[in-house]
């Protein structure tokens, strides 16, 4: 399965990515995963996104695009794969597209989480992530067993830097001026599928696994 999750920034991307791994086998591929631990090793790459980051913006195509081609060609992705948080424009999604083309490959479905704007803020500035492991987890929505430690790992719970609401404003402009448009770009592919990402956790997988199998 080749699949895209899309969905604005605090729609349960990542949350629901952890069970569609798991349930098609399929590595999780998260540009922005990748962006941060670039930047918890100092990489050049880390420390150059990290400007765009902290104001909620892109990081340019440039680096994005060739770090997602050679991510795609390693060899645990032959059999399917799932990215989350690519692409993020109408450049980035040409891009791929000429590179699964190259490969004789085909996306089989682009997931989309549908959760309105209203919600999202809370969501992301109630977002703690393990240092450790990364499991996700929400100061009122899925709270940790006990307050500030995972409950998967015993690692510390942290917040993302760009999670204040000043970035999160940012990243929700970008989204609805620069990202929103792929939605009709793959609606033209008749790859698209809408989920209802406001409802409960396991509510959204169960639709996820419904019409990923139509
Ligand atoms: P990225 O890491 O991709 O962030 P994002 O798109 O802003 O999305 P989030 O990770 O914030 O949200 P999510 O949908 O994964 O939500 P989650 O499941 O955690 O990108 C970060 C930055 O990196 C970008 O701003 C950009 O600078 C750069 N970048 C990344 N990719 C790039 C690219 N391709 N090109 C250029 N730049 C790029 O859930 C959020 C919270 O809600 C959690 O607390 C969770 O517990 C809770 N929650 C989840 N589901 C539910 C539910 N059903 N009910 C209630 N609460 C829920
Ligand atoms: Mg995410």
């Amino acid at each position: 399965m080749k699949l895209l999750i899309m969905g604005r920034p605090g729609a349960g991307k990542g949350t629901q990515a952890v069970n569609i791994r798991e349930y098609y086998n399929i590595p999780h591929i998260s540009t922005g995963d990748i962006f941060r631990a670039n930047l918890k090793e100092k990489t050049k790459l880390g420390l150059l996104a990290k400007e765009y980051m902290d104001k909620g913006q892109l990081v340019p195509d440039s680096l994005t695009n060739d770090l997602v081609k050679d991510r795609l060609s390693q060899a645990d992705c032959k059999n399917g794969f799932l990215l989350d948080g690519f692409p993020r424009n109408i450049a980035q999604a040409q891009a791929l597209d000429e590179f699964l083309k190259e490969n004789n490959e085909a996306l089989d479905a682009v997931l989309d989480i549908d959760v309105k704007p209203e919600v999202l803020i809370d969501r992301i500035v109630g977002r703690r992530v393990c240092k450790n492991c990364g499991a996700t987890y929400h100061i009122k929505n899925n709270p940790p067993k006990q307050e500030g430690i995972c409950d998967k790992c015993g690692g510390e719970l942290m917040q993302r830097a760009d999670d204040t609401y000043d970035t999160a404003y940012s990243r929700l402009k970008v989204y609805d001026e620069q990202t929103a448009p792929l939605l009709d770009y793959y609606r033209g592919q008749h790859l698209l599928k809408s989920v209802n990402g406001d409802q409960d956790f396991a509510k959204v997988f169960e639709d996820i696994k419904k019409v990923l199998a139509k």
